[in-house]
């Protein structure tokens, strides 16, 4: 699971959209769900793209996908979406607001086009079903392919 910039402020920042869990009480419930499902989970947030690039990079061969919320770099960055392509991970993309609701600048998404599947607009719930969605896909693979 990568979080990206600003999600560690979740809790208290704009709270009307984002909801007030905090990001420590969204991975808590992410790992009671990995848990329960019996998979390994990895989390990390990072306010830097050029970290979340190495963290891609470095889930090739380590984990069979990632579950990302790239928050801001969504609608900005091509490197991110370069890395997700160059790696050949399954990537599912997660986003606590319907960012299609929001402002014209959030409704284009770099990582929609290169993932799996994306979901967004239930809060913190986005997660969970982000989280069984690619469980789901990579157990049933070689059946679903990317
Ligand atoms: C977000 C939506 C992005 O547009 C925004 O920049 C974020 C959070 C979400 O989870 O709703 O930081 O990814």
């Amino acid at each position: 699971m990568l979080h990206g910039p600003n999600l560690n402020l979740l809790g208290t920042r704009e709270t009307s959209v984002y909801g007030t869990a905090t990001l420590s009480e969204i991975d808590r419930d992410l790992k009671r769900l990995a848990e329960k499902e019996g998979v390994k989970l990895m989390i990390q947030q990072s306010n830097s793209e050029g970290e979340l690039v190495d963290r891609i990079q470095k889930a090739a061969g380590r984990y069979h996908a990632v579950l990302i919320n790239p928050a801001a770099y969504t609608h900005t960055s091509i490197a991110l979406r370069d890395a997700i392509v160059s790696v050949g991970l399954p990537v599912v993309e997660v986003h606590l607001s319907n960012i299609y609701r929001r402002e014209a600048f959030r409704r284009h998404s770099y990582i929609a086009e290169v993932a799996i599947g994306q979901i967004c607009g239930f809060g913190a719930c986005s997660y969970s079903l982000g989280l069984l969605a690619v469980i789901h896909h990579v157990r049933a693979k070689p059946k679903n392919k990317r």
